[in-house]
């Protein structure tokens, strides 16, 4: 298979996310069976991160040990990225090492430039702009309690963030609709997107309406990593876009309500609904590690038989 990297969701087409969930679904049922899967014995993970992470570390980190082979985890401060050695540099060093290599970081650009100088794969861990991975997890997880998500409605409630993009992407590709509420000033900037038309979302400036028909409600922090000097401004900015009960009741009545997690109770979304009945953050959570692991193996591997 030729070389292939996962920077953003529009990298894979379809074809390729069809395969994804067929392989995930396979992967997660030998999990949950305690069979034991080693496809990709002897190849090692390299894992980058410039900023936090739980789930994302965790997921790619067990994910990995589980299909045989090994992860090394480099928070970007403990290497010579962290003393101004250049992104090009370290990626041909990298990638003469290990076998796949997963970067958390800010710009886009720098896993644009260190995927470009990598002979080997390169999957984007979240970005200031985009969080494919995640959004891999959460239509997976989507499709595992409603089936397909085209011609579906998603409402995003509050920032227009990485997480939020990546909807955006994943919308064309799988022909469903988003409905977008931001407060003024917090809008979609179609340059970071990515979208080849403007088809398949809607804004709204009022979150109630925005949620009106939706199959899914969803939502994120007020406050990504690496915003953290606009907090007050945003607590304010962001005051009527919390999910709360009320504004689940205006979406549909088996509407489900996603967050990628760590949430805060109270500010973008209320404790009676991210603990509630219609909540499925934990499976969405378990998910990221599934859909990594059927995305490791395909990016090593190819399709298999
Ligand atoms: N959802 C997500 O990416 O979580 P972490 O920041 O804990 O990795
Ligand atoms: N939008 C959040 C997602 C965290 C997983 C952030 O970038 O901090």
């Amino acid at each position: 298979m030729h070389l292939k990297h996962f920077l953003q969701f529009n990298d894979f087409n379809g074809d390729e996310f069809e395969y994804l969930f067929e392989r995930t679904r396979w992967i997660k049922q030998e999990f949950k069976q305690y069979r034991r899967y080693w496809p990709l014995a002897g190849k090692t993970l390299a894992m980058i991160f410039d900023k936090h992470s739980t789930r994302t570390r965790l997921s790619f980190e067990a994910g990995m040990h589980q299909l045989g082979g090994a992860a090394i985890y480099l928070p970007t401060k403990d290497t010579q990225l962290g003393r101004g050695e250049p992104v090009e540099d370290a990626a041909k060093v990298m990638s003469r090492m290990v076998d796949v290599i997963t970067i958390r970081t800010y710009e886009q650009d720098i896993v644009r430039r260190f995927a470009e100088n990598s002979i080997v794969p390169v999957i984007n861990g979240l970005t200031d702009e985009n969080h494919p991975c995640q959004i891999l997890s959460d239509i997976f997880t989507f499709m595992e309690y409603r089936g397909d998500i085209a011609g579906k409605t998603i409402a995003w409630i509050g920032d227009s963030n990485n997480v939020c993009n990546t909807w955006l992407q994943a919308a064309e590709i799988f022909n469903f609709k988003v409905h977008v509420s931001t407060p003024p000033g917090y809008e979609i900037k179609p340059e970071c997107v990515g979208l080849s038309g403007l088809n398949h979302y809607e804004k709204f400036s009022c979150p109630h309406e925005a949620v009106k028909n939706a199959d899914l409600v969803t939502t994120d922090v007020w406050t990504s990593m690496g915003f953290e000097a606009e907090t007050e401004a945003r607590m304010n900015d962001f005051a009527d876009f919390c999910v709360d009960s009320e504004m689940m009741a205006c979406a549909n009545r088996d509407a489900l309500f996603m967050h990628c997690l760590p949430a805060h109770r109270g500010e973008e979304v209320s404790a009676d609904v991210i603990d509630g009945p219609q909540s499925v953050v934990w499976d969405e959570a378990e998910n990221r590690m599934h859909t990594q692991k059927a995305l490791m193996e395909y990016l090593l591997l190819g399709k298999i038989g």
